[in-house]
């Protein structure tokens, strides 16, 4: 009995040894990890702003998408309480309005740029990647001047985000050092290539830096880290694909300069198909953008899209009625009542300017995600109220419906093989956007 205990005794102390040892190695890491904390500051006056520096901020954070991540629909903007979904838990974009207690009404300059570039707070402690600092971080002096002078100068709101809903440990931001250690890169700045020109400079710039296209076009890795070899070879945001925006594009026309920049600036090209999901606040905002940087833009992305198949030729595209209609009666049975108003080639509605359904991506896409996302979610007008509009039918439609249509749409319209088990693609889509 008694050895029985002491061997129960000895257990408990080995094992508060290792809890003591593991509290310990966590304090020092919690130690290490910490930054410094830069000093409040009362809030800067607004009028020391220089006024053309508050304009160029505006048009810089237009080109960050800043605002989808840091307001809610129906909120003040920039006050922040956005939930960014991960496979961790939710992380809620933080306000960033001048308040002094909610927002960073405190921070200096200094504290700004050091959250741009590194992903720390002012108070010290680390950010979630969720803030794409791993891009924003490329931002000139300047620039990231300018973006300052522009939040110092809008209302201050007193708006306190909800608090991080993630899986333990990762609410417990010393972590984040070890994320940074493994994943952040630590690339320089690029080799200037002033052969291809001023325009395509601009456009790798801010493409690469503050718009941060990656960070949705991108594969991520196994840390949700962008995955910097695979650049553009496509992604995943908020349960849509952004898809390729390499040699491995699935458009089948081809993206050239000109047709990025009506697409990028209006939601809409009429050689391919409009922004849905998370694509379309990216062009609300670029349509806001000066000009010139938006065609730098759709200058650098061309060039990053020259080896694609539809930069080769474009084929003239089938329409493959009746084989489909075959294959899928119900999926046909269904596109005619529900959606060939505004489809089927040659409808009334299909007014002037609608591309036809063979030229967007989504059909041409080796999976079914953004095609079934558009049915279930349909499409706001992305940049005018008076745009491009396509109800959604996720709560008129079952998953065996969206199946169905969906099928019948890769088979007369779409390139490569059947997509399969569609009905848990519809599943996936509906769980992975919170439908
Ligand atoms: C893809 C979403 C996303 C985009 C785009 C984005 N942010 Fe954020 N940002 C976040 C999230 C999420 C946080 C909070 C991170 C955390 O709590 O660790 C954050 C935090 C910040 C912070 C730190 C605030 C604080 O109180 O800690 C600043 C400053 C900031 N963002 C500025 C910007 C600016 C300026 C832009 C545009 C150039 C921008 N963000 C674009 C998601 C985003
Ligand atoms: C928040 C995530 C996100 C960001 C940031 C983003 N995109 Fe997208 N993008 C998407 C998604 C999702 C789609 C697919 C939408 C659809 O099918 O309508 C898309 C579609 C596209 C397409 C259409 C491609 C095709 O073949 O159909 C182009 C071109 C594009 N994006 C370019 C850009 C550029 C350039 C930037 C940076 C200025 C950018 N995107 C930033 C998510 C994003
Ligand atoms: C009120 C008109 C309207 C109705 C009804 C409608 N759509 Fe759309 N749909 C649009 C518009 C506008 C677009 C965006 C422009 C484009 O790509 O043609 C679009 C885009 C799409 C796209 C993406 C096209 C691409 O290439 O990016 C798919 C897929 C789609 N619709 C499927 C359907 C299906 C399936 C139905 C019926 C269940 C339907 N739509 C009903 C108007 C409509």
């Amino acid at each position: 009995m008694s050895a029985e205990r002491g061997t129960r005794r000895s257990w408990l102390r080995i094992l508060a040894l290792v809890a003591l040892a593991l509290v310990a190695v966590l304090a020092i890491f919690a130690l290490w990890a910490r930054a410094p904390t830069i000093a409040a500051i009362e809030r800067p006056d607004p009028a020391s702003f220089d006024r053309s520096e508050v304009v160029r901020g505006a048009a810089l954070a237009r080109i960050g998408n800043c605002a989808s991540c840091h307001s809610v629909a129906g909120g003040r903007v920039y006050a922040g309480g956005t939930p960014i979904e991960t496979p961790f838990g939710t992380i809620f974009g933080s306000n960033i309005t001048p308040d002094p207690e909610t927002g960073i009404g405190a921070w200096s300059y200094e504290a700004f740029a050091r959250s741009m570039r590194e992903g720390v707070g002012r108070d010290g402690s680390h950010l979630y990647p969720a803030f794409p600092y791993d891009r924003l971080r490329h931002t000139s002096d300047a620039d990231l001047r300018a973006l300052y002078a522009f939040l110092m100068t809008r209302d201050a709101v007193r708006a306190e985000p909800p608090a991080n809903a993630l899986i333990p440990p990762l609410g417990w931001r010393p972590v984040l050092a070890g994320w940074k250690l493994l994943a952040l890169p630590r690339t320089g700045p690029q080799a200037p290539q002033p052969q291809l020109g001023a325009l395509w400079e601009r456009g790798r710039y801010l493409g690469e830096g503050l718009a941060h296209c990656a960070s949705c076009h991108s594969p991520r890795g196994l840390l949700q880290q962008e995955v910097r070899e695979q650049a553009y070879a496509g992604g995943w945001s908020d349960g849509w694909y952004a898809p390729p925006l390499d040699a491995s594009s699935p458009a089948v026309r081809e993206w050239t300069a000109e047709r990025l920049y009506a697409y990028l600036r209006t939601g809409l090209s009429t050689a391919h198909a409009a922004a849905a999901g998370p694509m379309g606040p990216v062009t609300h905002n670029l349509a806001r953008a000066p000009e010139r940087d938006v065609r730098a833009l759709a200058t650098y992305y061309a060039w990053t899209m020259r080896e694609a198949r539809a930069a080769r030729s474009e084929p003239v595209l089938p329409d493959r009625g009746a084989v489909a209609a075959r294959a899928h009666p119900a999926g046909a049975a269904l596109f005619r009542g529900a959606c060939a108003a505004c489809h089927e080639p040659g409808a009334p509605m299909m007014v002037a300017g609608r591309p036809d359904l063979r030229l967007g991506s989504p059909l041409h896409q080796d999976n079914p995600r953004d095609t079934v996302q558009i049915i279930l979610q349909g499409l706001e007008p992305p940049v005018e109220p008076n745009g491009p509009y396509m109800p959604a039918y996720a709560d008129t439609l079952t998953d065996t419906q969206i199946a169905a249509v969906t099928a019948y749409m890769r088979a007369r319209w779409g390139s490569g093989p059947e997509w399969g088990d569609l009905e848990k693609a519809v599943a996936d889509a509906r769980a992975e956007s919170g439908e």
